[in-house]
């Protein structure tokens, strides 16, 4: 058999990551010879470690935490959804060119819609958050014809930058926490990777109704800060991000192998592992 196609994930911290396991079944099941690894690799050494990666034989990347933005100064050339994100999830080396795709945003509207049954047009929408992740679902949500898309971050200089980037594309504003206001929103998508360090920002009241659906775009095993928070306030539902990290997946894997495999058994797989 010929050597395997090599891919994997780059991120700090990535061994939490259930990236390989996902690709691992999709290259299975479409008959693929591809191994995907973990690379644990610092911002300081991202970039020459990621081109040095793909030049030593590596044919396709996903980037995750902290280095979505980083990835998109990157590449050669950007997707037009990678382009309008500004943050780069994907990787793929296509003779001589890195191109950078963001398969994020696609990924989350694909997880709420087909997999949640949410209907996002004419909604009230939460992100906390305005960093590479937030980037990726920003311009997917709101063509969805959304009522209003609220950015919230611990820095706002980013949220309201973000949300100026995207004033053409809807009615999307950019905040602090403390200035987020009521009446509750239908979904809060909790964007910030807070819960890495077990911390949830602290919220004003009012957010949270028996309605609203609180969305983690983490996972992990059992609850996380954000989605404990959601069920001190009696949220009508929570979800953890693991649709939207198969969905997205799924994505790349179609850059990669032209191929877009299906999600469903791999969704019931990880419900069985966890
Ligand atoms: P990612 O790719 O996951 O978005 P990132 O680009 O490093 O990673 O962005 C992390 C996000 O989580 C940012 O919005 C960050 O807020 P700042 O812009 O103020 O740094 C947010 N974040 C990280 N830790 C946080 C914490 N403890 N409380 C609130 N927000 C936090």
């Amino acid at each position: 058999m010929n050597e395997p196609d090599q891919y994997g994930v780059v991120g700090h911290p990535v061994a939490h990551s259930w990236s390989p396991f996902i690709h691992g079944m999709f290259a299975k099941a479409s008959a693929q010879n591809i191994v995907y690894r973990l690379f644990d690799v610092s911002p300081e050494e991202f970039r020459r470690e990621t081109l040095r990666l793909l030049t030593s034989g590596v044919r396709g990347l996903n980037v995750t935490l902290p280095h979505k933005q980083a990835a998109a100064e990157l590449v050669n050339e950007l997707t037009p959804r990678a382009t309008r994100a500004q943050a780069v999830n994907t990787i793929a080396f296509f003779e001589e060119t890195l191109v950078g795709d963001n398969t994020d945003g696609v990924g989350l509207v694909c997880d709420l819609e087909r997999n949640l049954q949410v209907e996002l047009a004419g909604k009230r929408v939460l992100i906390l958050g305005a960093g590479g992740a937030a980037r990726g679902v920003v311009g997917p949500l709101l063509d969805r014809d959304l009522a209003t898309l609220t950015i919230a971050n611990r820095t706002p200089f980013k949220s309201r930058k973000l949300a100026d980037e995207f004033a053409d594309s809807g009615s999307v504003y950019g905040c602090t926490f403390a200035e987020i206001a009521g009446p509750p929103f239908d979904l809060i998508i909790n964007a910030t990777s807070a819960s890495l360090q077990g911390e949830m920002p602290e919220l004003p009241a009012g957010l949270v109704d028996e309605h609203t659906l609180c969305y983690d775009m983490a996972y992990g095993r059992g609850h996380t800060p954000f989605t404990l928070w959601a069920r001190a306030l009696n949220a009508g539902r929570t979800s953890k991000g693991w649709g939207m990290l198969v969905e997205q997946a799924a994505e790349s894997f179609l850059l990669w192998r032209g191929i877009r495999p299906a999600t469903e058994p791999v969704l019931e797989a990880l419900a069985q592992q966890l």
